[in-house]
């Protein structure tokens, strides 16, 4: 076997296997370039996802022709000006980009500095094809052609190009976030999809390019510690997605995809949302150039610190004390979308309108449009129906006079699910279970933290009958449940004698808590305690709790509700992250009824 150089095309193939992996790799290394140029504006054009064509134009310094010849070479780059890997600011550093990428595909490269002609050098698939002037204003334009068409073993793994668009668009949308200073414009096959203007602030263009919402549901992060400084905007609990997408994060103004900085930023939620569900966070992270490597990932996604530790306890505790300084707030208002469902009556004439939800109410039925007050095929009038499911209560108590009362004086109850308040700023509305679940976590978290959780026992032992196999789960974990307040015994190879629950749980209905426990722990991870499964233990026994849904609360038990949600922490949203209480703002009310 003898060995040899590879000839430098295929060690560019060979490179180009790990920085470009997807049509977004590609536009990620000449967005970074343009950024790196000083561009101010920079434009970029895809067709087909990526894969037809990408197109990335700046206004930056631009290249002169000899140079333009060495960019395309391996290991040619301008940003290590005195070899110091350790000190880099640019994005760039490895100077491999352009000549991998033209390794994979036809890459046309334009380019004039200031004061002088331009140029042009085309590249296909590895292979110079020709040079000469071009005419293109002060600046840089990269085209890139049909990505992968010679490399079909890769082109293989492309998904589609709507796929692939959208991640181009999130490599976009990352790198504008980095630089609110540069102007960004996406256009995809003709059509404008992102355009946002240079000269912005952080904030305003972390809002600009996420979900419109988060800024009213949101909390701002500044923090520092060591020399590390922290900010950025983290989403209320409430403010959750179902895919960790969502989740921006920036070392010294480099989006990565770090497993540390994710970790850190789950770490902070734990308690606060479902495992399947994620926050929102656009978060800033600017250390010491010393205290990061960033020469760890060919595609420069990752870095790694020198004390990891220290970011984690910084991500965590700055996210936290975010979140604990907004205390029990929820999504304050209700969406637009929401805000739409409070439907008024409607005025058209149901018959006219051949409204499907007035069947009975169609051409030549003769029915009057009141009959929509019953059902079909029942002849009674309206007012012998049953009477909806709420629950008044005089309004003895006067409106609350001050803010003392976030959350409001409870007038009554719907559903027997829903506590109606009233604030001072507007009328509250609280899901009495997941306010109750919520309280439950909290109580046996402090109870945990601190003495124990108080068991209450039961005037009569249970026995509960469970599969053997429950039974041997539940027996294995005895002590641990009794620290949570829950005392049970082994009772035959088929039952559980239970002698006491937890007491934040209030009357609790023991079967069902006992089966679902058991169900629960077949699930978990032997390994792991059940402190730190705290959430969801907490949140399953919780759900035998006192405060279900479908219970007829007393004026008193709703106050005293409210009250305690007030002064427990993260009581805006249940473990499920879904709020708690909305409110309806005054101004809200009046727009409902139009007087605004
Ligand atoms: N848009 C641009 N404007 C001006 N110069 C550019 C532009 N794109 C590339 N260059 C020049 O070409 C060189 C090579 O670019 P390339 O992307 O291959 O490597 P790099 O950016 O130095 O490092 P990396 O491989 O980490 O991206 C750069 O160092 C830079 O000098
Ligand atoms: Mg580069």
């Amino acid at each position: 076997m003898s060995i040899r150089r590879l000839p430098e095309q295929l060690v560019n193939r060979i490179a180009a296997g790990e920085v470009v992996e997807r049509p977004a790799s590609a536009l990620k290394e000449l967005v970074e370039n343009a950024i790196d140029a000083g561009a101010a504006r920079i434009v970029v054009r895809l067709e087909g996802g990526g894969t037809d064509l990408i197109e990335v134009t700046d206004d930056g310094c631009g290249m002169a022709p000899e140079e333009m010849a060495l960019a395309l070479e391996r290991h040619a780059t301008s940003k290590l000006p005195n070899d110091a890997i350790e000190a880099v600011t640019t994005l760039g550093f490895r100077g491999e980009a352009l000549p991998s990428i033209a390794s994979v595909a036809r890459l046309t490269l334009e380019s004039r500095v200031r004061a002088a002609d331009g140029w042009s050098r085309v590249v296909d698939n590895g292979r110079l094809e020709g040079e000469g002037p071009a005419a293109l204003p002060p600046g840089t334009r990269v085209r890139v052609e049909r990505l992968f068409e010679k490399v079909p073993a890769r082109r293989k793994f492309l998904r589609t190009p709507r796929a692939e668009y959208g991640a181009c668009l999130d490599v976009v949308k990352r790198l504008a976030m980095a630089r609110p200073d540069i102007a960004f414009s996406l256009e995809h096959d003709g059509r404008r999809v992102l355009s946002v203007a240079g000269g912005e602030t952080q904030p305003e263009r972390v809002a600009a390019l996420t979900d419109k919402a988060l800024a009213e549901n949101s909390v701002g992060i500044d923090l520092e510690r060591e020399g590390l400084v922290l900010g950025g905007v983290a989403s209320l609990p409430t403010f959750n997605r179902g895919i960790a997408d969502h989740q921006y994060l920036f070392v010294n103004g480099r989006p990565v995809k770090d497993r540390l900085l994710a970790g850190a930023v789950r770490g902070a939620y734990a308690e606060l949302l479902a495992r399947d569900r994620h926050a929102v966070v656009a978060l800033f992270l600017d250390v010491p150039v010393e205290a990061v490597d960033v020469n760890v990932h060919p595609a420069k996604t990752e870095v790694r610190f020198r004390d990891p530790s220290l970011v984690r306890g910084l991500i965590v505790s700055g996210l936290r004390r975010a979140l604990d300084a907004e205390g029990f707030r929820s999504v304050q208002r209700p969406s637009d979308a929401a805000l739409a469902m409070w439907t008024a009556e409607p005025t058209r004439h149901p018959r006219e309108s051949g409204d499907p939800a007035y069947p009975w109410a169609g051409e030549g039925s003769g029915i009057p449009a009141f009959a929509g007050m019953t059902r079909v095929g029942d002849r009674r009038p309206a007012f012998f129906a049953p009477p909806p499911q709420a629950r008044a209560e005089p309004a003895y108590t006067p409106p609350p006079e001050t803010a003392h009362f976030p959350l409001g004086v409870a007038r009554g109850q719907v559903a027997k699910t829903y506590i109606v308040a009233e604030a001072e700023d507007g009328l509250v509305i609280v899901d009495q279970h997941a306010a109750h679940e919520r309280l439950v976590l909290e109580r046996m978290r402090a109870g945990l933290a601190g003495k124990g959780v108080p068991s209450q026992a039961l005037l009569l032992p249970e026995v509960i009958e469970l599969e053997e196999p429950a039974c041997d789960r539940l027996e294995a974990r005895l002590p641990e449940l009794a620290e949570l307040g829950l005392e049970l015994e082994r009772f035959g190879p088929k039952a559980m004698l239970v002698r006491s629950v937890p007491g934040p749980l209030g009357q609790s209905d023991v079967a069902g808590l006992i089966t679902d426990l058991a169900d629960e722990l077949a699930a978990y991870d032997e390994a792991l305690s059940l402190k730190e499964r705290i959430d969801h233990v907490a949140a399953t026994m919780a759900c035998h709790g006192s405060v279900r849904a479908g219970r007829i609360l007393s004026v008193a038990e709703m106050n005293a509700l409210l009250r305690e949600m007030e002064a427990t922490p993260h009581s805006g949203q249940c473990n499920h992250g879904r709020p708690t209480w909305v409110k309806l703002a005054h101004g809200d009310i009046e727009k409902l009824f139009g007087r605004r």
